[in-house]
């Protein structure tokens, strides 16, 4: 069977995650992209916390709290059908003291529908910070995935080489950094290429835990 073609980037919309009309497609596209829901009700729980604006979202591990701190956004064919979605969450950065130095964004997930995907719309997902009413206070975006991917194609830097660790060693070769504002990074202390990696370490949202 021949599949649709993929649509001209043109034609697609990047526009905010509506939590009223988006939620099951978004749940959807996440469960066929990754074969398991597991993406998809990561997304959904991090969201929840998002809109319930309650002192009782923070993170008892770094006091983070994740009211009013994601972004979340949706790509539509011409047709108005979502074909791709990505989150941007919080993502704290603790020194080896334990203090809380920065708190940056994390990519992820993102997903394109298969039959729309190598015609841009990732990238553009992957840019659709800059939309977020909130982006001005973003120091950096950080994501965990394919060099081949975010450094190669998106310009991402490798996150070790800014001192900065997720979760692990073996982690290091897939963990990204995409600097926004390096004033803020160096007054946190992270300065490319200054500290060995793991003098700050990442950390995401409890429910990434999950996946
Ligand atoms: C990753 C994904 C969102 C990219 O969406 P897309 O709209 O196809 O992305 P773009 O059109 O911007 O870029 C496509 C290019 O990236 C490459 N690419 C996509 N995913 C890649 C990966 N994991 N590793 C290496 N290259 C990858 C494609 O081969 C293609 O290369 P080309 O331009 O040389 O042909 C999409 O492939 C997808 O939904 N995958 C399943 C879910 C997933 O793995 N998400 C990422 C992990 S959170």
């Amino acid at each position: 069977m021949r599949r649709a073609a993929a649509p001209s980037s043109a034609s697609v919309t990047i526009r905010a995650y509506n939590p009223e009309t988006d939620a099951l497609a978004i749940h959807a596209l996440l469960t066929d992209a990754f074969d398991t829901p597991a993406e998809a009700d990561l997304m959904a729980a991090v969201l929840a916390d998002a809109v319930s604006d309650d002192d009782d979202n923070n993170d008892q591990r770094t006091g983070t709290n994740y009211s009013l701190q994601c972004y979340a956004a949706v790509a539509t064919s011409a047709t108005d059908t979502v074909i791709g979605t990505v989150l941007f969450s919080p993502v704290t950065i603790t020194a080896a003291d334990g203090s809380v130095v920065a708190v940056a964004w994390g990519l992820g997930p993102i997903a394109v529908a298969e039959s729309a995907r190598g015609c841009g719309v990732g990238q553009r997902l992957a840019f659709a910070w800059k939309d977020a009413p909130d982006a001005a206070g973003v120091p950096a975006i950080v994501v965990l995935g394919a060099r081949a991917y975010y450094h190669d194609k998106l310009g991402y830097d490798t996150a070790p080489d800014w001192g900065l660790r997720f979760s692990s060693v073996e982690l290091d070769e897939h963990f990204f950094i995409l600097p926004l504002d390096a004033d803020a990074l160096a007054a946190a202390g992270l300065v490319r290429g200054a500290s060995p990696a793991g003098s700050f370490a990442a950390s995401y949202h409890p429910a990434f835990d999950a996946v």
